[in-house]
């Protein structure tokens, strides 16, 4: 099997060794790391993490947006490794995820374009 090591920098910079062709979320579950975790198939951002370094596949998943992505989040359940890859895990990875709307709300290019309009009376 073809393997990558994945460094976690939150949790003393432990290492493990995981298959390429696995999900990041099993395969750290399976040596004992506790993650978070909801559906499991990409769609809810429960199991989102911070890749510090390295490159994953996430084609699979649908929680993240572009700005996520752009600030280096990753799926866990869907995320197969490309390379050896540093992420900091957890909620306290979360710091980013989410944003107050009120504080920093959405630029106009960010908004959806297919938000529903009103009818016209
Ligand atoms: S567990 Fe739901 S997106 Fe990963």
């Amino acid at each position: 099997m073809k393997s990558f090591t994945i460094t976690l920098a939150n949790r003393d910079g432990a290492t493990f060794e995981v298959d390429a062709k696995k999900p990041l979320l099993d395969s750290l579950r399976a040596q004992g790391v506790d993650l978070p975790y909801g559906c499991k198939y990409g769609g809810c951002i429960t199991c989102a993490a911070k890749l510090v370094k390295g490159e994953v596949n996430q084609k699979a998943q649908v929680a993240l947006n572009n700005r996520q992505i752009n600030d280096g989040y990753i799926i866990l359940c869907v995320a197969r490794p490309m390379s050896g890859c540093t992420l900091q895990i957890g909620v306290e990875s979360h710091d980013r995820l989410y944003r107050n709307p009120f504080l920093d709300p959405l630029k106009p290019h960010e908004l959806k374009a297919d938000i529903a309009t009103p009818r016209e009376a």
